[in-house]
């Protein structure tokens, strides 16, 4: 195993299936539950895409076969969508299809902002057949209010991050502060809404808060979860698990983790500086 194949561990179950299975026992042993990522974006042609689409009816038929808590996260670029949108439609349908017949919910990634509104327009066309379909909005872009009105009131099963891919100042806050204010006043909004508030985030600073606006607005269990990254604050995620709240572990997987990884590390200059140490022997 490479270095850099050896660094991503920390973030990723392993390459194959069987490796995230293993990682969903653990979870699932505590009390938390998982959504299954299998890695890889922007595919190039529809023979990857379909193959890619194949690869998630295996992860469902783990699920199913392992009695696993899980879900799955599907990237739309990694089913076609910048190749064909209406095939990708069909070819992720395969994946809404299967997963409406186990009952098992499908969350829709959300990418970088040139396909933020395809994305959205697509998780719309899926839930006209199918309401076990959701969403990701990024607290980073000046856009999200907007969505995320329309969403609550729609109804739609959000998950609310900040965001995780460089976008330019005139559509996105540049400054911290502005997207962790975003963050708490779009998670207020979701809890007012109709529908389903996942939020996903390791920081303290947006999960005290929201707990005390949950518990304020006596926000039934089943309308809200928190979610964290496979490998980061591990702690946190059990000590909410303990505390009776519903937890769900994204748990990625699979040989295309470059992009992952790297988006990972350009999160915190900590993850950047320790692997340029190894690298260098220090
Ligand atoms: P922040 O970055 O401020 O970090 C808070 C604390 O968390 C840090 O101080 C550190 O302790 C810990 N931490 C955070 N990132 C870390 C890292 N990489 N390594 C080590 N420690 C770290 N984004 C997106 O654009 N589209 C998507 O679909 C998703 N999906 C998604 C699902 C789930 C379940 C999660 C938790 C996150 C995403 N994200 C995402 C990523 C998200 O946008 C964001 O980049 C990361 O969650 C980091 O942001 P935090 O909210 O944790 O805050």
């Amino acid at each position: 195993m490479g270095i850099l194949a050896f660094l991503a561990r920390r973030f990723i179950a392993g390459e194959g299936l069987d490796d995230a299975v293993a990682a969903i026992r653990q979870l699932n042993a505590l009390n938390i539950s998982a959504t299954v990522d299998n890695l890889g974006e922007n595919v190039k042609t529809k023979e990857e895409a379909t193959r890619s689409a194949d690869a998630y009816l295996d992860i469902l038929d783990a699920i199913g076969t392992h009695k696993l808590d899980a879900n799955v996260s599907v990237k739309l670029t990694m089913m076609g969508m910048e190749i064909d949108p209406d095939f990708c439609y069909e070819n992720a349908g395969r994946i809404v299809n299967k997963a409406k017949d186990m009952g098992v919910f499908v969350r829709i990634d959300m990418e970088g902002s040139p396909v933020t509104q395809l994305t959205l327009d697509l998780m719309r066309r899926f839930r006209k057949d199918y309401d076990q379909v959701g969403i990701v909005i990024q607290a980073m872009l000046r856009r999200s209010e907007e969505d995320i009105r329309l969403l609550a009131e729609e109804g739609v099963n959000v998950r609310l991050c900040k965001g995780a891919y460089k976008e330019p100042d005139s559509i996105a806050f540049p400054k911290k502060e502005d997207v962790n204010e975003n963050y708490i006043k779009l998670a207020k909004l979701l809890i007012d809404g109709q529908g389903k508030v996942c939020l996903a985030t390791h920081d303290r600073k947006m999960i005290e808060p929201i707990k005390a606006y949950i518990e304020e607005a006596k926000l039934p269990k089943e309308r809200y979860e928190w979610q964290m990254l496979y490998g980061i604050e591990r702690d946190l995620q059990k000590e909410l698990a303990n505390q009776g709240h519903n937890v769900r572990v994204y748990v990625p997987y699979g040989s295309d983790w470059l992009g992952y990884y790297t988006r990972r590390m350009m999160e915190r200059k900590e993850n950047f500086l320790f692997a340029m140490k190894h690298f260098f022997g220090g």
